[in-house]
């Protein structure tokens, strides 16, 4: 079986000014800690070319939070696959929790944005999960079989490769309340599982899945070491440099 390079994401959501940001990704980059996974960081769209430029030349990566749909043209207020490329991003968060909810973002959307951010070469990382009310009903496999069915899997198997999945419990997420570590590995190894019956072995043993959901620097190294996780979506415990440097400590 290969090895999996893992991934530490930082999702600022909407926090942060642009001082604030740039002071957080210098503070980051100077106390980055020798580490083999690889290191994102999700600024608002606003400050994307700033904070990229900043990064420029050291191993951390830039991603955008979300994206359009379309190409381009009279779409007030969108931004497009081509123009967070153009910042200097590398990768697009798709899928959130909170774009499905808030923004009523479904399926049928979710997939046409991934296919846009592919086509202008960014990565995706995809994130599913089920909510409270769903798992308390233990309908929580079945709603991320959906997502992966009505979305991932409309993807070439090479595509699927490259996409990163990030699970993300929704009553874990902000929630202070963390998966327990087997509640995490019981759905990463379904996840996987799952992306084997449709595609194979190779596709299900490369694809990297992210916990993300109250990941801090307390229960971390619970989560990362688990066989199935490769990595975390952090959300608060991003924007603190401290916290976050030693999320990444932990995955190592
Ligand atoms: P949280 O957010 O770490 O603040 O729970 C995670 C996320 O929404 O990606």
């Amino acid at each position: 079986m290969q090895m999996r390079k893992k991934i530490i994401a930082g999702n600022w959501k909407m926090n942060l000014s642009l001082s604030e940001g740039e002071k957080l990704a210098d503070v980051i980059m100077a106390e980055m800690p020798a580490t083999t996974a690889e290191v994102i960081i999700a600024p608002s769209f606003i400050h994307l070319a700033n904070v990229s430029a900043k990064v420029r030349g050291t191993s951390i990566k830039i991603a955008a939070q979300n994206c359009s749909q379309h190409n381009a043209g009279a779409y007030t207020g969108e931004v497009s696959a081509e123009m967070i490329k153009s910042s200097g991003a590398y990768y697009v968060i798709i899928g959130h929790s909170e774009r499905r909810v808030y923004f009523k973002e479904s399926n049928e959307l979710l997939l046409q944005k991934i296919n846009k951010a592919i086509e202008y070469k960014l990565k995706v990382i995809y994130c599913i999960g089920e909510n409270l009310a769903q798992r308390e009903a233990g309908n929580h496999f079945d709603i991320v079989h959906e997502q992966l069915k009505a979305v991932l899997f409309n993807l070439s198997a090479q595509a699927t490769v490259d996409t990163i999945i990030a699970y993300e419990p929704v009553w874990a997420i902000g929630t202070g309340k963390t998966a327990t570590p087997e509640q995490a590995q019981e759905m990463h190894a379904y996840i996987r599982d799952t992306i084997k019956t449709h595609y194979n072995a190779d596709v299900a043993n490369a694809v990297r899945i992210l916990y993300g959901g109250s990941c801090n620097e307390q229960n971390a190294a619970s989560i990362l070491t688990l066989p199935d996780v490769d990595g975390g979506l952090i959300g608060g415990a991003s924007l603190k440099a401290e916290s976050f440097i030693s999320i990444i400590k932990a995955a190592n």
